[in-house]
């Protein structure tokens, strides 16, 4: 497809107010020619940083969760109308290390991602399967039940989401899935799309696991690799402006 691919960085728990200062500086400065979309998804506290920094640039601000509830009683959480007071466009949810150490179920991430887009904030739906999962033949089948399980949520939102495909033995190990492996995932998350939607075709759907600049041209390249989910190489100006290049 033609759309614009889309490059986001999660920062994960990682972070400080000086190390951001000159990360986004790096950034907004580097980012000049990109012809991809870009975004941070920041730690909560740091949003209002971000924000400042990023003014005028074409840096898109995001949020590495959301509740699933609007407001009220729920000590701790951070609500989507928050998130949109910071300039939020998006909001990662069901990141596996969300699902892996904090319980959340495919349900939970399902109504995160519908309270996102009822307030005007993209999720960044995480699926993926862990390398049990993966040995044991069962990939195609855990990817399809976590992303029906938002899907049927809601038909109609289908086209507002960002897929990402984050195998998790692939998380912060540096053991990249192959082109190939993440292709085939891609091109089955697409085609459980196009069931669900007409507009498969613009979904982003992202790759996430230890992409970095060198390895994410050929995984750019797939036709089904939309842009990429990165942690690590995020905290890395250098390394983060050189996959945006790779991918504008
Ligand atoms: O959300 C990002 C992914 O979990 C990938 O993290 O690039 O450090 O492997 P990583």
């Amino acid at each position: 497809t033609d759309k614009k691919k889309l490059i986001a960085g999660n920062w994960k728990m990682n972070g400080n107010l000086e190390a951001n200062d000159a990360l986004v500086r790096a950034l907004v400065a580097g980012m000049k020619d990109a012809a991809c979309d870009v975004a941070v998804c920041v730690p909560a506290p740091y949003l209002a940083q971000v924000q400042m920094l990023r003014h005028g640039a074409k840096l898109d601000l995001g949020a590495q969760d959301v509740s699933q509830h609007a407001s009220g009683a729920y000590t701790g959480e951070v609500s989507a109308p928050m998130l949109r007071e910071f300039g939020v466009r998006y909001a990662i949810v069901g990141h596996s290390e969300r699902r892996q150490y904090h319980g959340e179920t495919d349900t939970l991430v399902a109504e995160k991602a519908k309270t996102a887009l009822a307030h005007g904030i993209t999720p960044i739906v995480c699926v993926g399967e862990t390398l049990a999962e993966r040995e044991a033949g069962k990939t195609e089948e855990v990817v399809k039940r976590q992303l029906a399980a938002v899907i049927h949520v809601n038909g109609h939102c289908i086209s507002e989401i960002v897929v990402a495909y984050e195998p998790v033995w692939a998380i912060g190990t540096g053991r990249t899935a192959t082109p190939e492996q993440a292709q085939q995932v891609h091109a089955l998350l697409r085609k459980q799309l196009a069931a669900a939607t007409g507009h498969a075709g613009r979904v982003h759907i992202l790759y996430g696991g230890s992409m970095n600049a060198a390895n994410a041209a050929s995984l750019l390249a797939q036709p089904d690799i939309d842009g990429g989910l990165i942690g690590g190489a995020s905290l890395k100006a250098p390394d983060f402006l050189q996959i945006i290049a790779a991918a504008s």
